[in-house]
């Protein structure tokens, strides 16, 4: 394995040295971004919203935001500032949770808040056309309307954009229903960083297009590595009809596989949720957040399982015969049906509210790996040993259905001799049994030390190559993933 280094957070020294090679954004440059895009388009004060993350653990220094309208602003801002050398990050939602959305140094913030005009929509193919600063919730609202929704729903849908989920590649609580956005992603506008501030129209509006390089997909989990996305073409998916949601409570994580391979194979093509919680996240929600569990009895594993369909009394047969069935072959302790969409609701904000619980110890090491299920919990066990009395919790839940598990670690304040024992150990364990160090969050600036965990020379070099075609003065989004 590569030597790695500690990751050092802005609590402690910087990420990387500036580069010296990139200029500093002085006033001539100001007066050229409020030609570019008039004075509303350019903000230099009250800008902390747009240099801190939303965890607050990572702070830039950057002093001015941008907010262009349109693509052609987006060229011409990204053409200026590769000629000047100028630094660049792009901004969605800021909802990211490694620190790749916010600058390093003093890297100008491109927000991307103004591009939210173009919406279209064909309801008998279901593709999508949008804006990237459309809001996920924003974009799921319009198409109900229509009968469809997004393919993918996370916790942040409130805030983050369908531009910094592609770019991130974002995963979520629909993944094990509808796969992952590589499987919805038809085409994109992206704006390169080169001395042209070049507009490539990538990909298609149609399904079916094999007639080249599928170089929209180049575009998914790059973290403005490569360009700026101003567009997106995706499939959406009929709206169900029907949704079904029930909390189980179980003994041993053994058995939450085994409901699992259950639910899979009875609930099969109306499973569109299998998320997982463990006892100490349960009891950071009630410490924390006064959230307390739907089952009245206290288990050491929870699993909410959701099912979507077109009809309502098909799907709750086979959701309460899958029930019945876990309950006959004594797979779960506990287990309630949501009776109305309010009992959902309350399921799903125990679940959805964990990353919001963790924060509220003081401090949280976020970790977001897949793991083969066999070492999914085996992970926690591990860490709850080696972390001890220093950790003030080892909590876990997660897309169990996916195989991805968060692992948070949380201490009242960050504490480096903690630090010491879970890195790189806890990245390395995780590649030796074969996983992912990143499931969906992505690298960013907390996993840049370990980023070649896993992957081999040619694919980094293949990379690396790439982003210099791409991006040949290297101002986008500097410091961080390649
Ligand atoms: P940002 O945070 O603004 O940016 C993320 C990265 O994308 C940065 O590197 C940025 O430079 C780049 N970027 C953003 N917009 C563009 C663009 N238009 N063009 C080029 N690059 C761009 N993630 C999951 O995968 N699954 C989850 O279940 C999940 N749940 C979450 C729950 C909570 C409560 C929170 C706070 C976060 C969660 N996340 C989850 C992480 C985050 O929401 C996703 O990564 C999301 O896709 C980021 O979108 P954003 O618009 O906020 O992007
Ligand atoms: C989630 O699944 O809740 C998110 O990925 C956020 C997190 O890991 O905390
Ligand atoms: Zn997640």
């Amino acid at each position: 394995l590569p030597k790695i280094r500690r990751p050092v957070r802005c609590l402690s020294a910087a990420v990387a040295a500036r580069n010296e090679g990139f200029a500093k954004v002085m006033q001539s440059d100001l007066l050229a971004f409020e030609n570019f895009l008039g004075k509303d388009g350019v903000q230099k004060d009250d800008i902390s919203n747009h240099i801190t993350d939303w965890t607050g653990q990572f702070k830039g220094h950057g002093s001015v935001v941008l907010y262009p309208k349109s693509t052609e602003e987006v060229s011409a801002i990204l053409a200026y500032c590769s000629r000047n050398k100028i630094a660049v990050v792009p901004q969605g939602g800021n909802t990211g949770l490694v620190g790749g959305s916010i600058p390093v140094h003093d890297e100008v913030v491109l927000s991307m808040n103004k591009i939210n005009r173009q919406f279209s929509f064909d309801d008998t193919m279901g593709i999508l056309n949008c804006d990237a600063g459309f809001i996920l919730e924003e974009l799921d609202n319009k198409l109900a309307k229509l009968g469809y929704m997004m393919p993918f729903d996370l916790g942040a849908k409130g805030s983050c954009q369908i531009g910094g989920n592609v770019a991130t590649c974002a995963g979520g609580i629909r993944l094990i229903r509808y796969g992952s956005l590589h499987a919805h992603l038809l085409g994109l506008t992206v704006v390169l960083p080169d001395e042209q501030g070049s507009v490539l129209h990538l990909g298609s509006s149609i399904r079916k297009d094999n007639t080249s390089l599928h170089t929209p997909h180049l575009f998914l989990g790059s973290e403005g590595q490569l360009g700026v996305i101003t567009s997106v073409t995706m499939t959406a998916v009929p709206k169900p009809r029907s949704v079904q949601s029930a909390m189980l409570g179980v003994e041993s994580f053994k058995k939450c596989c085994e409901v699992l391979k259950l639910a899979k194979s009875s609930l099969s093509e109306v499973l569109s949720s299998f998320e997982f919680l463990d006892a100490d996240i349960m009891e950071c929600l009630k410490s924390n957040l006064d959230l307390h569990p739907v089952l009245s009895k206290s288990t050491p594993f929870s699993i909410l399982v959701e099912t979507s369909g077109s009809n309502e009394d098909h799907d709750m047969e086979k959701m309460s015969a899958f029930l019945d069935e876990c309950l006959s072959k004594n797979l779960i302790l506990d287990g309630v049906l949501a009776g109305s969409s309010a009992d959902a609701a309350n399921m799903w904000k125990l679940r959805e509210s964990a990353p919001l619980a963790v924060t509220r110890d003081g401090y949280v090491y976020k970790h977001d790996v897949s793991l083969p299920l066999e070492n999914y919990y085996e992970l926690t066990n591990v860490m709850k040993a080696r972390c001890g009395d220093l950790a003030k919790r080892v909590v876990t839940y997660g897309h169990l259905g996916d195989g991805n598990t968060h692992l948070n670690i949380t201490a009242g304040k960050r504490c480096e001799e903690l630090e010491e024992l879970m890195y790189p150990f806890l990245y390395e364990w995780v590649v030796a049994h074969g996983g992912s160090i990143s499931a969906e969050h992505g690298i960013g600036q907390l996993k840049l030390p370990y980023s070649n965990l896993g992957k081999g020379s040619e694919e980094r070099l293949l990379t690396k190559k790439l982003k210099n075609i791409f991006d040949p003065n290297g101002i986008l989004n500097p410091y961080k993933m390649i």
